[in-house]
């Protein structure tokens, strides 16, 4: 760890890497993997953090994550009976952290599931192709449409309405949505794969529950009582009043990395939570669909953004209208989770730097400037190896890790930067 005493000097490349965040001592719990979810960061980050907090003498008894993506924090929060408070603006993210959010009974588990296999067996699947959602049928075979709605209809009937257990079937359905379309596989871009081998619905949701039930086992009975509020709304904006909390612990969006609107379409449009999937692309911090007035509000950024976004502007006009708003969004994110934490509170951000064009977007500086400029009175910051980016450090055209070198690079370590109040 280095603190940051001057941000103008610091080179963030030359950060040593501090072994402590690289790898976990504990194996990490299924209950993390019981859905896909892009950047997820790995579970002993937030145990790690907690250690640190400790280590430098803080007694943390709420944390926050802000961003809180498929409930990482969430749920390593509530294994440490500490109180916690999340948001993230897409609602399959809330959807898999509230499910992961809790300890299910096994017999109830096994009663549904065998009630939904039922329903699903009683009778075939009707053909509802021919009147159903245009989108949705662009990613899938007729089959496997019918089958999904007719798995649906199921999960909806056979279990109690808006009940937990219905949300543990529903994240189940979730899962499976993207294996059973055309969807190209691992594609962080949405892609047809016209020769894709789709997967057989209901074979594909046994499996996943298969999984989710083994998951739910491996989790303490005594899993904590401790209170556990997540919510679907932008942190930005959000209306839901904000406790104050002793910690933040989160990993924010990177710029136009993800559109986690588009990636999670799927799953939008079958639970119904938007008509229209781009809806969900307004306030997604990072995403390149910005609408906003870039020739009066960059005059705004922080010296590390102004300074980034001058080299991108004049051959790269577009791309330096996203990362301005980015690093607008991200200066006032500083200021809000300043606004949330106690006296002598914590926040870490996991946060990676990016390359455009040659032209470096180093978001940890500029996240570094911005915490000192929401009033944070030190910033501390350290690097880790992302061990799975090792091996496949490029992307290729959509988006896949791979190991041919004409692909994009992509930094296989990430910086770790603490903001004390
Ligand atoms: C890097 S991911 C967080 C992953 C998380 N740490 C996990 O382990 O799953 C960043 C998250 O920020 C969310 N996000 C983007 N803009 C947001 C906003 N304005 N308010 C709240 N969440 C937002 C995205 O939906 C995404 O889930």
């Amino acid at each position: 760890m280095i603190a940051i005493d001057n941000i103008r000097k610091i080179r963030f490349e030359s950060v040593p890497i501090d072994a402590f965040w690289n790898i976990s001592d504990e194996k990490e719990l299924k209950i993390h993997r019981i859905h896909a979810y892009p950047a997820k960061f790995p579970a002993f980050i937030a145990t790690k953090a907690l250690d640190y907090a400790k280590k430098e003498g803080r007694s943390i008894k709420s944390i926050s994550d802000i961003f809180c993506g498929c409930g990482t924090t969430a749920f390593e929060a509530r294994r440490n009976n500490i109180s916690f408070w999340g948001c993230d603006i897409n609602p399959v993210a809330t959807l898999i952290a509230k499910t992961k959010s809790r300890k299910y009974q096994r017999k109830r588990l096994e009663k549904y599931y065998n009630d939904i296999i039922d329903y699903f067996k009683a009778k075939p699947a009707r053909d509802q192709y021919l009147v159903g959602n245009e989108r949705l049928k662009y990613w899938y075979k007729r089959k496997q449409f019918n089958n999904l709605l007719h798995l649906k209809a199921g999960i909806l009937n056979q279990t109690p309405i808006d009940s937990s257990y219905q949300m543990f079937f529903l994240c189940a359905f979730s899962n499976i949505l993207k294996a059973t379309s055309k969807w190209l596989t691992k594609s962080i871009k949405p892609q047809v794969d016209s020769s894709k081998k789709c997967a057989e619905v209901l074979n594909s949701f046994k499996k996943q529950c298969d999984l989710m039930f083994v998951a739910n086992d491996e989790i303490d009975d005594e899993f904590s009582k401790a209170d556990s509020q997540i919510m679907t709304e932008n942190f930005l904006n959000g209306i839901t009043p904000r406790p104050k909390v002793d910690m933040i612990i989160t990993s924010p969006p990177y710029v136009t990395s993800y559109e986690y609107a588009d990636l999670h379409q799927l799953s939008s449009l079958w639970l119904g939570f938007a008509e229209d999937y781009r809806e969900l692309r307004e306030g997604a911090i990072g995403s390149k669909h910005q609408n906003y007035n870039f020739a009066r509000e960059w005059k705004r950024l922080n010296n590390s953004g102004s300074k980034i976004v001058s080299l991108l502007i004049d051959q790269h006009k577009s791309k330096a209208n996203s990362v301005a708003k980015y690093f607008l969004d991200m200066q006032a994110v500083a200021q809000r989770a300043y606004g949330m934490l106690n006296k002598k509170g914590l926040a870490l951000f996991v946060i990676g730097n990016t390359e455009y064009k040659g032209v470096r977007i180093d978001n940890a500086k500029h996240l570094a400037e911005s915490l000192f400029d929401a009033g944070f009175s030190t910033v501390v910051a350290t690097k880790r190896k992302i061990s799975n980016k090792t091996l496949t450090p490029y992307r290729d055209l959509v988006g896949k890790f791979s190991t041919d070198s004409t692909g994009r690079k992509v930094y296989n370590e990430e910086f770790i930067l603490i903001g004390s109040k």
